[in-house]
């Protein structure tokens, strides 16, 4: 089970902490988490202004419900450190490392966080962007089993693993998805949250359905976002549909029936329903109650 099994996290937004229209706009947005950047999206010039920029940016949280992470930059650049501490003063929902490789880089950013008395409920997220982490993947993700290691979300990095191991990036993401789909599979081994990359050409809008449809059956939380006009249909691709409801309900009916009481399996529309098809509905209605659905 997840730490935060009925938090959506459907759509994750990226906003520059350097870009005051954009930071100006996060209130009137309707996605699940934003996510306040000073590593990429900032120039190195940028960067000390940016930071200071945090506290003010963190204080004026949306009224909605919208989980408000920081992402730093790596604890091994010169800007690291005082990013983590900047951050963490402001007690966001979560810091995302970028440039994870190891569990190690976790293990000493929750020390940091501790050190600093910088309480429990601030998680930390980390990018899955490099060769290393995807070879460190299992030992990365093991973390989300213990609580006191913050770790509670993985946020794909695509773009960085195009450039990092030389890939082609095509449309179907091909060379891609056997690494993605390892990202999955340990976030569920560790009992953690996990949201696929960015979609680039934002202005197209039927490529971006497509590839949330296609991270949706992966078995992705949700997506990380770069625009406005993504965030509607990531909420969508990502939310529970219509069809899935009704069945999650048929099935959590037909166990609450008193002669199913006792049962294991029972029959429903002619095919075999088991206690574990019960939990899995059961995990899908909560998730659509999270999301208000
Ligand atoms: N968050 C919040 N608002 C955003 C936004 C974002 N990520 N991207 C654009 N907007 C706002 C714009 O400020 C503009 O606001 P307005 O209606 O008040 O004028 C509106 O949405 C329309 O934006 P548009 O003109 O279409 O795009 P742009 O040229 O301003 O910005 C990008 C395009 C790609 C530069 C911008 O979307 C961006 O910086 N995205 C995030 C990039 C990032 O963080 N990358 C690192 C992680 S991959
Ligand atoms: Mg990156």
């Amino acid at each position: 089970m997840s730490q935060n099994p009925v938090r959506p996290r459907r759509s994750v937004l990226y906003v520059p902490a350097s870009n005051d229209k954009a930071l100006a706009k996060i209130a009137t947005l309707a996605c699940d988490a934003v996510i306040i950047d000073l590593e990429d999206a900032v120039l190195p010039a940028e960067k000390a202004a940016a930071r200071e920029k945090l506290a003010g940016i963190l204080a004026n949280r949306p009224a909605r419900r919208c989980e408000m992470v920081v992402r730093i930059n790596a604890l091994t650049s010169q800007w690291g450190a005082d990013d983590l501490a900047a951050a963490a003063a402001c007690e966001p929902d979560a810091i995302l490392l970028p440039k994870v490789d190891t569990a190690r880089d976790i293990l000493e950013a929750g020390d940091h966080l501790d050190e600093a008395f910088v309480p429990d409920e601030v998680k930390l997220w980390a990018m899955v962007e490099t060769p290393k982490a995807l070879m460190n993947i299992g030992a990365i993700a093991e973390l989300g089993r213990d609580a006191a290691s913050r770790l509670s979300c993985f946020v794909a990095g695509t773009n960085d693993l195009v450039k990092e191991t030389g890939i082609q990036a095509t449309p179907d993401r091909r060379y891609l998805v056997p690494w993605l789909m390892q990202m999955v599979l340990a976030a569920r081994a560790g009992g953690v949250d996990v949201v696929d990359g960015v979609f680039n050409h934002f202005s197209d809008s039927v490529g971006f359905a497509r590839e949330c449809a296609e991270a949706a059956a992966m078995g992705f939380d949700g997506k990380t976002v770069i625009h406005p006009a993504q965030i509607e249909a990531a909420n969508a691709a990502f939310a529970p549909s219509v069809a899935a409801l009704a069945e999650a309900r048929a099935i959590a009916g037909m166990f609450a029936l008193p002669e199913n009481a006792g049962k294991g399996v029972v029959v429903l529309g002619g095919r075999m329903v088991e206690r574990l098809h019960l939990a899995q509905a059961e995990k899908l209605l909560a998730k659509a109650a999270g999301i208000g659905a």
